[in-house]
């Protein structure tokens, strides 16, 4: 399996996974052969890329922290739980034992798949931005958090709030949300006040830890003061906001949006690096340079040589170096270990 760019993507190319839109729903299944139209129809869902199979690639294993199931099962309950919100209702007893068990599953999938680096490729939809932006902010902080030591309580807690953290945009206009430009001061004002909103639903509605409520409403602060609502700084913000936030941004950039085209999770992870301190909790970003790839498997990269080859697999610690194959002559090089190619770099992304 590989990940081609939609530039890339040509007719009769089959479709190396399933694809669902925002809402969980089935948009195509796994193994279709691509028509001019599914093209046309992906491109206008606003996805940027997709997962192909081919000979070249077939051993190519892309293992995902969340399997595809669950993912989308977990997008349908976060569709809903956004929904209810939007009524100003609480869950019934059942959607909250649901989201429990979603919960229970996001973090054991976590501690399950401890060795595999979070592969982050953008297959969100326009539409349904906020409900894939919540699970997959759920997921990365979860791999960030278990690299950071916490404890099993505290790990459910921040992926409660990765769900949740986005819960009081709700009660922003849409269209503020996705504007294609600049904010006026008044409607930013209004977006600044999501995290607030979302807390104030929350405490009314629901019987979380205040450490779950309070990391939904600190989720924008910044380490060294300059976030919102509270300015609060460094310790003053709780460790659970503090991983939360460089997941949300490592997801926000990387995501294609209305008002941004996608960010390379390479240039991601510099402006990160950058603002560590400022931003950032400098401990949680030494652990994301460390647990997300900056070149996802499946992805095709541009070599010094002017060759291509395709990411086949990462390494802790090395991202920079993962193992590639040669795109012309199939010959695969551990970049991370390997003598011969101590002199070949990447040099490009293609995504
Ligand atoms: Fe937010």
């Amino acid at each position: 399996m590989r990940y081609l760019p939609m530039n890339q993507i040509k007719k009769d190319m089959i479709l190396g996974q399933e694809l669902y839109d925002g809402r969980g729903n089935l948009l195509l299944p796994k193994y279709t052969k691509l028509t001019d139209d599914h093209i046309s129809y992906i491109i206008f869902q606003g996805i940027t890329g997709l997962y192909i199979d081919d000979s070249f690639s077939r051993d190519v294993e892309v293992r995902e922290v969340l399997e595809p199931e669950v993912r989308r099962d977990t997008l349908r309950m976060i569709n809903h739980l956004f929904q209810r919100a939007l009524e100003g209702q609480c869950l019934t007893e059942p959607e909250e034992d649901e989201l429990r068990c979603k919960v229970e599953c996001v973090v054991n999938q976590v501690l399950d798949e401890q060795d595999v680096l979070y592969n982050l490729l953008d297959l969100k939809t326009y539409d349904d931005y906020t409900y894939c932006h919540s699970t997959d902010v759920a997921v990365v902080a979860g791999v960030l958090g278990a690299k950071c030591g916490l404890g099993d309580q505290q790990l459910h807690e921040l992926v409660t709030a990765g769900f949740l953290h986005d819960i009081g945009k709700v009660y922003v206009n849409a269209e503020i949300i996705n504007a294609p430009r600049r904010l006026t001061e008044t409607e930013r004002a209004q977006v600044m006040d999501h995290p607030r909103l979302g807390y104030e639903y929350l405490k009314e509605n629901y019987h979380f830890s205040d450490a779950v409520t309070q990391c939904v409403y600190e989720h924008h602060e910044w380490y060294n003061g300059g976030g919102y609502p509270c300015r609060k700084k460094d310790k003053d913000i709780s460790f659970l906001a503090r991983i939360l936030k460089v997941a949300d941004v490592f997801d926000a950039m990387t995501s294609n949006r209305s008002y941004h085209a996608p960010y390379l999770p390479s240039e991601v992870m510099e402006y990160i690096m950058a603002r560590s301190g400022m931003e950032f909790d400098p401990d949680v970003v030494t652990v994301a340079t460390r647990e997300l790839s900056i070149y996802p498997v499946g992805c095709e990269v541009e070599l010094s040589t002017g060759a291509h080859a395709l990411v086949i697999r990462n390494h802790r610690g090395y991202t920079l170096r993962p193992t590639i194959k040669h795109l012309e002559t199939g010959e695969i090089i551990d970049l991370s270990d390997n003598r011969k190619s101590w002199n070949i770099t990447i040099t490009k992304l293609l995504m």
